[in-house]
């Protein structure tokens, strides 16, 4: 049986061809990690692997097995603003979603991108974040919310 550390928690998973995304929301029920375009385009299932960003939609279990798997909801300490995470809190606080739904993916890679360069400036957001899409068009906001993380005013 296939091991994969999900959030922190050893999990066996079912078969090594079984697609990421669809292991953690209809297995696990981690639902916070969103299908969007299913095709590696739009950004909105992105996970952490070992810290990295990872379109799960483009993933099979097997090739992460091994790996720790960060969700949405490995990032976040509870339901309270108080207890998100900085990025999160930065989200809220600048608001940058709209409808929400792209929302848990530019989390995720803006948590990698802040991890591996914690002052990184508008061109290097904007390129960390150019492959994630935001129907509801607040990318303004998104890069205010970013930058509000990197100064630590959340
Ligand atoms: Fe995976 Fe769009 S759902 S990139």
């Amino acid at each position: 049986m296939l091991s994969v550390s999900v959030n922190g928690v050893e999990r066996e998973a079912p078969r090594v061809e079984r697609n990421l995304l669809s292991y953690l929301r209809f297995d696990l029920g981690l639902t916070g990690t969103k299908y969007g375009c299913g095709e590696g385009f739009c950004g909105a299932c992105t996970v952490l692997v070992d810290g990295k960003p990872l379109r799960s939609c483009m993933t099979t279990v097997g090739a992460v097995a091994g790996g720790a798997v960060t969700t949405i909801e490995g990032v976040s300490g509870g339901d309270t603003l108080e207890a998100q995470h900085p990025v999160q809190r930065a989200f809220v606080q600048e608001q940058a979603m709209q409808c929400g739904y792209c929302i848990p993916g530019f989390v995720m890679s803006t948590i990698a991108l802040l991890n591996r360069e914690p002052h990184p400036s508008s061109g290097t957001i904007s390129e960390a974040l150019a492959e994630h899409m935001c129907r509801c068009g607040t990318y303004q906001r998104i890069e205010r919310a970013v930058e509000r993380a990197a100064r630590g005013d959340v």
